[in-house]
This record gives C-alpha cells, sequence and structure tokens, in this order.
C-alpha cells in the first residue's frame, strides 16, 4: 500500500514553496548517463512521485513529453498550477503501476521519492514500461546540512541539528531507506549494468524562512506537528528567532548558504 503522508493541502502548498530543485550538476549526470546508454531520441521521461513537480519540470526541455505521476491529489493540484510547461502533464496513480504501454519510457526518475516506493513491484514495473536501455534515475540528498552565513556558520549548523533532532525520531521507517542513500534499492535493481553517485557535495543559497519551510516540508516534522502542534509550531518558531539572533539580521528573507550531499541511482534496462 502506498505511503499516505503528503496528502493535506497546507503540506502540498509548503512542498511547492520550500523544497529544494534539484541542482544542475544532478540534471546533467542524469541526462549524460542517458545520452550514453540509450541516446536520442528522448520522447517520454516519467517522474514517479512528483510532488508539486520541482523535478518534472526540470525534465521539460530534454523530452518531447514529461509526465509527473504522484499518489497525492493536492501535490498535484499544485503541480498543476504552475504556467508555462506545455510538453508536461500529471497523472494520479502509485509508481508501481503505472499508465505506459510495455517499452514506452525513456527515462524514469524519482526525486526524494523512491524511499517511499514497494521496491519489488516498483522495479517489476520500471522493467516493464522501460523501453530497451531506457534508465532510471533515483535522486536525493542528504538531510544533513551545514549551513554559512559570514563567521556564524557553525552555531547556525548547531541549530539546524538541534531542530532535526527533536524531530527525527517521528520519521517513518522509510525514511531510513533515503538516509542510506538507496543502498539496498539499488542493490535490488535487476539490470546489470547499474552505479550509484554518491556525495555530490554542492552549496546552493536559501533564505532563512526558506530553511525553516523546508524542515517543516519534512514528513517527519508532518508527524510532529500532527502528534504535538503547540510544541511542533513552537520549535520552527524558535529555530527562525535563533537563526536570526546568530545572523544578527532582522528580515527572514536574508539569504544564507547550504552545503548538503546529493545522490543519485543509475541503471540501464538491457536490450
Ligand atoms: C518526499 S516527496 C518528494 C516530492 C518531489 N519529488 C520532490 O522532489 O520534492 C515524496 C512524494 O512521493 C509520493 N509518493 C509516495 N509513495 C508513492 C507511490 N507509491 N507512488 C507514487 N507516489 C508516491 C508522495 O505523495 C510525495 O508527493
Amino acid at each position: 500500500m502506498a505511503h499516505r503522508l503528503f496528502e493535506e493541502k497546507h503540506h502540498a502548498s509548503i512542498y511547492q514553496k520550500y523544497r529544494i530543485i534539484p541542482p544542475d550538476t544532478v540534471l546533467q549526470l542524469i541526462l549524460e548517463y542517458l545520452n550514453k546508454k540509450k541516446g536520442p531520441p528522448h520522447e517520454l521521461a516519467v517522474d514517479l512521485g512528483c510532488g508539486t513537480g520541482q523535478n518534472t519540470r526540470l525534465l521539460a526541455p530534454h523530452f518531447q513529453k514529461v509526465v509527473g505521476i504522484d499518489v497525492s491529489e493536492c501535490q498535484l493540484e499544485q503541480a498543476r498550477a504552475v504556467p508555462g510547461f506545455a510538453n508536461v502533464t500529471y497523472r494520479s496513480g502509485p509508481a508501481e503501476d503505472l499508465p505506459f504501454p510495455d517499452g514506452s519510457v525513456d527515462l524514469l526518475t524519482a526525486a526524494s521519492a523512491a524511499h517511499w516506493f514497494d521496491a519489488e513491484r516498483f522495479l517489476k514495473e520500471a522493467a516493464r514500461v522501460l523501453k530497451p536501455h531506457g534508465c532510471i534515475a533515483l535522486l536525493g540528498y542528504s538531510d544533513e546540512f551545514s549551513l554559512y552565513y559570514g563567521s556564524c556558520g557553525d552555531k547556525l549548523t548547531n541549530i539546524y541539528s538541534e531542530v532535526t533532532k527533536v524531530i527525527k525520531p517521528y520519521a517513518s521507517p522509510p525514511v531510513a531507506i533515503a538516509n542510506s542513500r538507496l543502498q539496498d534499492l539499488f542493490e535490488a535493481i535487476p539490470f546489470p549494468d547499474k552505479e550509484r553517485v554518491t556525495n555530490i557535495s554542492l552549496k546552493m543559497e536559501m533564505t532563512v524562512a526558506g530553511l525553516v519551510g523546508f524542515v517543516e516540508s519534512f514528513s517527519f516534522c508532518q508527524a510532529y506537528l500532527k502528534e504535538d502542534p503547540q510544541a511542533a509550531t513552537a520549535l520552527l518558531e524558535s529555530m527562525m528567532r535563533r537563526l536570526q539572533d546568530e545572523m544578527g539580521v532582522s528580515s527572514p528573507d536574508t539569504h544564507l548558504e547550504f552545503k548538503t550531499d546529493f545522490y543519485c541511482v543509475l541503471a540501464c534496462k538491457p536490450q
């Protein structure tokens, strides 16, 4: 049965606003892999567990057609509301039962989502829908962040670590699969041609409000908010206040930098 932790409207709107867009380095890694293994034409890419479509939209310039798939209607509603991507459509459904004919998909991606899938059923379905030499790319990033702002980066990183330590006990078991950078799922892929790229360490920018919103988007923060709304809200409010105090700024729109490790599991279906 699909995990249903991303169903609420408010959670979906936080996703749209605050989730990290996969960086160009990771997108290029995936496109180069597909070009090397299969080459053109790039007709159809399918982004599984697409959420509000951050990764789905990145694929749009590189394929004739891109389809985002998710079990959550609320997430899809947010994804569909983003204008300007004529070749992107969204469909509701599970990654384990895809609405595509055999041998019809060039690239299957899942961004921060594959750990929620039933591995055996998803991999069987992937092998069915991919064209010969079609590829799988499962990407994600560590929830361990280093923060940078002037000389107070270490203090900001400590605040972030303290907050995530409080909410991590609310994580459901699949989060551990993501934290392992999909080790078991990688091993379960039945294609002999596969690789797992880890530790793509990248520095990016976000605002203080963006960082707090990003933490709020975690499934385990949402679980904490459900279990103890007062304590969870107070934790997020104090995180915002403490970050701003350390930085000596009054605006939550102040930018800071963060560094985290991205990873990508890549695999190519045999002929
Ligand atoms: C952590 S979110 C990632 C969303 C988006 N890809 C991103 O990068 O922000 C995981 C998404 O996977 C979806 N999901 C979970 N299990 C699924 C399944 N079995 N099939 C399809 N989507 C699923 C959830 O509804 C949620 O939108």
